[in-house]
């Protein structure tokens, strides 16, 4: 093999491209474009016309890359787009549409034909019905060997221990069909039947055709009977047509008499593939081949098209291969897998669609809408205004419908409060008002537990009460306390507050008095035993304590240390237990003398209500440990004692850890399990968080990571949940929210980062309404001051104002299916549908796509 020593640059003369996708074809016209001399040939065991697939559909930023790097290839394509802004969520027998998307599709085979005339038009040598050499012959042979071989590739599997991938089978079936049914917009199907949920993805292509994809769980599949047919032995290319008729009939309302049109199509598990490396020596990993984004968010062809292009600018820039190869994967692989991070929320989405199959209509549309959290609130609300005031409107007359009453109404917990402004459009999700117990909140940002860390001899310190005070004027809708011990034994360090002695509940009241005056937010404070996670030091930035080596003795489910060397724990006997439940619920007692409003529970994070729910933790073989109701004993021993020691309006809230991120532990079944469980004994609502439970663990820390647990709670349930975890943005509080996530939604480290975090979000949205009341004597403070620069008025540049792009465009070609439906400027469109391939350079204008939104992160 040649080795990374061989320069690039237009020096790269020899190039062997393995496959004749849309990337091994683009990076191809590209790298030769950049450089004639290149001699490059790419081999395809395929025959050139042979047609696999239906459409691919495109984004418009997507687009935009596209017109850059080639425009005769962008040019063509432009002029067989079939082009739409809406998207229609057909569900419970209803329709809802939201517009403003942007979005371009166009048959497969097409892609390809136009990429391949694009390489012959170059001189790209491209050898069809010629399987590739052996990998090891070419990289002996060529410069750079290119792997655009597809999701299967075989030269990923050749040098599996240079790439090392992943690959991630999935759960749900599915099937890629056409029919001759033209949708008008990108169409989501999601239908309840007896055998579970089904949903499909479908776009029109071109004026002929839409591509339609119809998917469900394993287990909703099996039940509906297409194990059988898709057993059946079936040759290559060949479709399993009954398990096609039947999707048929099954999905008939939404076909108007169309067919299902197969092409090779059989019912398949989508597989994400991830690679370790991207390149080795002089071989390179390109499109499927190193990664694989889920279908639901369109994107796969767009990162083939893209990495084709970043290889061909990187081979051009970098004087030698490795560094080319070693730019392309660094340029290339943070974009890829924020997508893939995108795709893989849309797809756990779509695995676990029953979940939400009660929601209304209104609110499912959000909650699909925005389930890869790349698209929020604020997004949508960019994007088709109307939409997101139906949804709000809907969410806020949920007192008698909406997800929260329906929790409330499933457990006489939680419902929407009624207030002035409560069923009212136009307030932003977050500053609902939600009633918990007998307390009215008034609006659904809670801030969490967080620790100060600054007492001593278990007494609460100065900075706990200037902390509860600064986030009582900060007017989020309930404030937490940090962790307070209830035994001296139970303080995970020597700096937290306890609350079993007088002294210390005088002080507590004294800190509640304090912060009353300063606003009439409810309270909340936290008690805890910490179990093993007791006599620790005071956390450091990676927010995790490490057991002292000379603390005092720890009590636990089983004697486990925490971490390798460290003094192990005391299995708790079964008096001891008794004495940590009567400490409980002293304290509970305790805490309602102090004047708080709320109870918090620590049963996760591995303190050691939380060691007795992991089954990593909990190894006894008594009453306490073995099955889940054995390993629940404690929690539910604990909650009943305090339940009865709490009054019966105020609340009790109670925290988890839903998932252990470690092989072994608490599996989503057992959550959902545990919260009723909690639930049942007198929890108000679950403050769902995961982790911290054992020293391995491997958490997938990301915007929002813990959300899909309160989801999962809230909705297997019903009962009302706190979302919290990296959420410390109004613009994805209010997606929670709003998409029935959660009913409540906790920012911490935001909040200590800006006490007025939730004041400065009414500011920022321009709410003004009860939901976020200022401190009185900083009333004059309540709206942003003006920046620099904000007495600069801009001078009128454009003789006639710019027209504003239309919200909905739907896709109706002039001889394609009958007119009649929602179109805002049908006939213009018509036109521009013929017209396309003159004016790619006017693209903006003509479909619409104008920045509408900012760009959103992950
Ligand atoms: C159901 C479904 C729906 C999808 N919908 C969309 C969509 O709407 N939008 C979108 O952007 N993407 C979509 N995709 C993804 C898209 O199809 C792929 O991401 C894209 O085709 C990847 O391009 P590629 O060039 O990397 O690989 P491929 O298109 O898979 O091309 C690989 C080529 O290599 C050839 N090959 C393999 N091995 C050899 C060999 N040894 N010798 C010679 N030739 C070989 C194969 O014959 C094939 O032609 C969808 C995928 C699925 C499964
Ligand atoms: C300084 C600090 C102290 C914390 N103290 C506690 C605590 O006492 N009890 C608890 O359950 N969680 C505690 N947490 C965790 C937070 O309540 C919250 O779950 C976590 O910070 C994630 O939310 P965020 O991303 O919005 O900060 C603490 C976190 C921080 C940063």
């Amino acid at each position: 093999m040649s080795g990374g020593g061989v320069p690039a640059g237009s020096a790269v003369r020899r190039i062997a491209v393995i496959g004749a996708g849309p990337g091994g074809l683009y990076f191809a016209a590209l790298a030769k474009k950049l450089a004639p001399h290149r001699e490059i040939t790419v081999w395809e065991r395929d025959a050139r016309d042979d047609a696999y697939g239906f459409g691919v559909v495109f984004s418009d930023e997507t687009l935009d890359g596209i017109a850059g790097a080639d425009p005769p290839v962008f040019a063509a394509l432009s002029a067989e787009f079939a082009r739409w802004s809406d998207i229609d969520v057909r569900y419970a027998g209803q329709v809802r549409t939201c517009g403003g998307h942007g979005f371009a599709a166009l048959d497969r085979n097409r892609l390809r034909a136009i990429l391949q005339q694009r390489c012959a038009d170059l001189g790209v040598d491209v050898r069809y019905r010629t399987p590739a050499p052996p990998v090891t012959r070419l990289a002996a042979g060529y410069d750079l060997v290119v792997a655009a071989d597809g999701v299967r590739s075989a030269t990923r599997a050749a040098l599996a221990e240079a790439f090392r991938p992943e690959l991630d089978e999935r759960h749900c079936r599915y099937i890629w069909l056409a029919t001759d049914k033209v949708f008008e917009a990108f169409t989501f199907i999601v239908e309840q039947h007896d055998f579970g949920a089904l949903q499909v993805h479908a776009y029109p292509y071109s004026r002929r055709r839409s591509t339609f994809i119809v998917e469900m769980a394993e287990e909703a599949w099996r039940k509906a009977g297409f194990e059988e047919p898709a057993g059946r032995e079936t040759g290559r290319g060949e479709s399993d047509l009954p398990s096609v008729l039947r999707c048929e009939r099954l999905l008939a309302a939404h076909l108007d008499g169309h067919r299902l049109i197969p092409n090779a199509s059989r019912w398949i598990r989508f597989t994400t593939v991830r690679n370790a490396s991207w390149h080795h020596r002089n071989v390179v990993l390109l499109g499927d081949a190193a990664h694989t984004a889920h279908f639901s968010i369109g994107s796969g062809t767009k990162l083939a098209l893209e990495d084709g292009l970043a290889l061909a600018a990187a081979l051009h820039e970098h004087p030698l291969l490795e560094g080319a190869l070693v730019a392309y994967e660094r340029e290339r692989r943070p974009v890829v897998e924020s997508a893939q991070r995108a795709a893989q929320a849309s797809l756990e989405w779509f695995e676990t669609v029953g979940r939400h199959t009660g929601q209304g209509a209104e609110q499912f549309a959000f909650n699909l809408l925005t389930r890869s959290r790349r698209v929020t609130y604020g997004n949508l609300r960019a994007r088709d205004a109307a939409f997101v005031d139906a949804v709000d409107a809907a969410f806020g007359g949920a007192a008698d419908g909406g997800a929260a009453a329906r929790a409330g109404t499933a457990h006489g917990a939680a419902s929407a409060a009624g207030s002035p402004d409560g069923g009212a459009a136009g307030v932003p999700p977050m500053f609902r008002p939600l009633r918990l117990g007998r307390l009215r909140l008034r609006n659904r940002i809670v801030v969490p537990p967080l620790a100060t860390f600054t007492a001593v001899d278990g007494m609460p310190s100065g900075f706990d009460r200037a902390q509860l005070g600064a986030q009582v004027l900060g007017g989020a809708g309930l404030v937490f306390t940090g962790m307070t011990a209830v035994s001296a034994q139970g303080r995970a360090t020597e700096r937290c507050p306890g609350l079993w002695t007088d002294a210390q509940e005088a002080a507590w009241r004294s800190v509640v008095r304090a912060a009353r005056e300063l606003g009439d937010t409810p309270l909340g404070i936290q008690l805890t035993h910490a179990g093993r996670r007791a006599a620790s030091t005071v956390p450091g930035p990676d927010g995790i304590g490490h057991p002292l080596a000379d603390g005092w003795p720890t009590l636990a489910a089983s004697p486990l240390p925490w971490e390798p060397g460290a003094p192990p724990p005391r299995a708790a006997g079964a008096a001891e237990l008794a004495g940590v439940v009567a400490d409980f619920a002293a304290a509970a007692a305790r805490a309602d003398r102090a004047g708080f409003d709320v109870l918090g529970l620590q049963f996760g994070h591995g303190h050691l209500v939380s060691g007795f729910l992991s089954p990593l933790t909990n190894h006894r073989t008594d009453r306490y440990g073995g099955p889940l109701e054995h390993r629940l004993r404690l929690a539910l021993e604990v909650l009943t004692a305090v339940r009865a020691a709490w009054p019966a309006g105020k609340p009790i809230v109670v925290r988890i850890s839903a998932a252990d991120w470690a092989p072994g532990g608490t599996t989503e079944a057992e959550a959902v399990a545990i919260c009723r469980a909690l639930a049942g004994a007198g929890a108000d609502a679950l403050d769902v968080s995961t982790g911290e439970v054992v020293a391995h663990q491997e958490v997938p820390y990301g915007r929002g990571y813990q959300v899909p647990f309160a989801d999962l709670v809230r909705n297997a349930t019903g009962i009302p949940t706190v979302a919290v975890g990296a959420i410390s943005g109004h613009d994805d509080a209010n997606s929670v929210l709003l998409a029935g996530r959660a009913d409540l939604v906790a920012v911490g480290r935001a909040h200590l980062y800006d006490p007025l975090w939730t004041l400065h979000a009414a500011a920022e949205q321009g709410y003004a309404g009860p939901g976020a009341r200022w401190p009185e004597p900083w009333q004059p403070g309540s709206s942003r001051p003006p920046g620099p620069g904000a007495d600069r008025v801009a001078p009128r540049l454009r003789l006639l104002p710019e027209a504003a792009a239309p919200v909905h465009r739907r896709w109706l070609p002039a001889d394609g299916p009958a007119a009649g439906s929602r179109d805002e400027d049908a006939g213009r469109r018509d036109e521009d549908a013929g017209s396309q391939d003159q004016d790619a350079g006017s693209q903006d204008q003509d479909t619409g796509r104008k920045p509408r939104t900012e760009p959103v992160s992950d």
